[in-house]
């Protein structure tokens, strides 16, 4: 399977990847989100599931897929990712996902059913752009107290790498953890809660 090779139900489409690795050359990036309508996508956009493999996002790697018309990030964080995670449970506002921007099973600060891949709505929670993946530590424009995460370039507000927001920003919420399962250890499902048959 290639990056960004996404199983929906019988079809595949590329949705959209955004390699970052080690801080390089991503500065700015904006995540690409390329809809992808078509008769299939329709019922998409009416709320059906979206099964993905996850296989080949990369440690690092941030992939888009659609669901509901709207963007869902996968993040495959690392380990330096999630050590970063915790050392800023006292920056953000909701560390340990008491408000309901998730479901239960992903109500945790890690915010995902296995801690290494997040998924994520990526929509801000102020009005609604699409943040930039900025997994970069201590870039020049976001200062040395940035450890990676996700910037809105509209207002500006900052989530870290859990899509949860820090205090004083524009974004009164963490990001959007939409229902998912995994069907197995490569597969999950958008759209679908663990228990859904
Ligand atoms: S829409 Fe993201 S900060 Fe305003």
């Amino acid at each position: 399977m290639k990056n960004g090779d996404v199983s929906h139900g019988r079809r595949r489409f590329l949705v959209g990847a955004t390699a970052a690795v080690g801080g390089v050359g991503i500065v700015g990036a904006a995540v690409p989100f390329v809809a992808s309508w078509n008769p299939s996508a329709k019922a998409e956009a009416a709320g059906a599931p979206v099964t993905v493999n996850v296989d080949k996002v990369e440690p690092g790697q941030q992939v888009t897929v659609e669901w509901r018309g709207t963007p869902v990030w996968l993040i495959r964080r690392t380990t330096e990712m999630l050590d970063n995670i915790e050392k800023l449970d006292d920056k953000v506002r909701d560390p340990q996902s008491a408000e309901p921007q998730q479901p239960e099973y992903a109500a945790d600060k890690y915010r995902s059913i296995k801690p290494e891949l997040a998924v994520l709505v990526g929509i801000c929670t102020h009005l609604g752009c699409v943040p930039s993946y900025r997994p970069e530590v201590a870039p020049a424009d976001l200062g040395e107290d940035w450890l990676g995460g996700l910037f809105c370039p509209c207002h500006g507000s900052r989530y870290d790498m859990a899509g949860r927001v820090y205090f004083a920003q524009p974004a009164p919420l963490n990001l959007v953890v939409p229902p998912y399962r995994y069907d197995d250890d490569t597969t999950i499902t958008i759209g679908l809660d663990p228990e859904a048959a």
